[in-house]
């Protein structure tokens, strides 16, 4: 009975304790900014973001739609110093990126597949917050784009618009990815310029920044099943 009486209070304060942190920093939120996806925290195939057109130059591309219209400024203040970006590859269904992680795969094997592409449902790409750049006239994605004026104006302005160049060089053993200088993901700019000015990856930034109870959160998110 006692022991009944404590998972009781027990069970109540966890739903309390879940309740308020919903309500406190929904930013962890599947829909919020700050949501992290990788091979750890993976989102099911249920989960489809509201997204919109990208009106930019390059590939006809969707994102989510505050990250649309914050990329859309990034561009306009890129084509005022001079540097043309183009689009690339912006969302993508769990069922685009099961195929394009099988390609690759088939491509080059599962190793060196890994470094690069994310299995279905550990991509931010389905969040609709990721987007692949290139230096207009050339569609490579390749770390090439790091040295490129563009790159270069990417890595160090993205986050003036709310993105944050998400897989950097000499954090592989972090991110689980080789470094991507054209891959940005959208974390609104409050989260853009704290992570650009820690100088680390997103894994870090929400590990120091004790946000370990969202996880919970987003296991709940990823659960709801339609
Ligand atoms: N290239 C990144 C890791 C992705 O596939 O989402
Ligand atoms: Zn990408």
């Amino acid at each position: 009975m006692v022991l009944q009486n404590i998972v009781s209070v027990l069970t109540l304060s966890v739903t309390l304790l879940q309740g308020s942190m919903n309500v406190a920093m929904p930013d962890k939120n599947i829909d919020g900014t700050l949501f992290l996806v990788n091979r750890q925290h993976m989102v099911t195939e249920q989960y489809i973001p509201q997204v919109r057109k990208t009106e930019v130059y390059g590939m006809s591309q969707s994102m989510r739609v505050d990250a649309a219209t914050a990329l859309e400024a990034m561009f306009a203040a890129a084509a005022q110093d001079g540097i043309k970006l183009a689009t690339v590859s912006g969302y993508r269904s769990y069922a685009k990126q099961t195929t394009i992680h099988a390609r690759k795969v088939k491509k080059v094997g599962s190793e060196s597949a890994d470094l690069y592409s994310a299995p279905p449902g550990a991509s931010e790409h389905q969040l609709g917050m990721a987007m692949d750049l290139a230096q207009k006239g050339s569609s490579q994605l390749n770390g090439g784009f790091g040295n490129t004026k563009a790159g270069q104006w990417v890595d160090a302005n993205a986050y003036r618009f709310g993105f944050i160049v998400r897989y950097q060089q000499g954090k592989e053993a972090i991110t689980g990815y080789a470094f991507e200088p054209w891959h940005v993901r959208y974390v609104g700019k409050e989260y853009a310029k704290a992570i650009f000015d820690l100088g680390e990856p997103m894994e870090l930034y929400v590990s120091a920044n004790r946000l370990a109870v969202c996880d919970y959160l987003i296991r709940q998110a990823n659960e709801v099943q339609p």
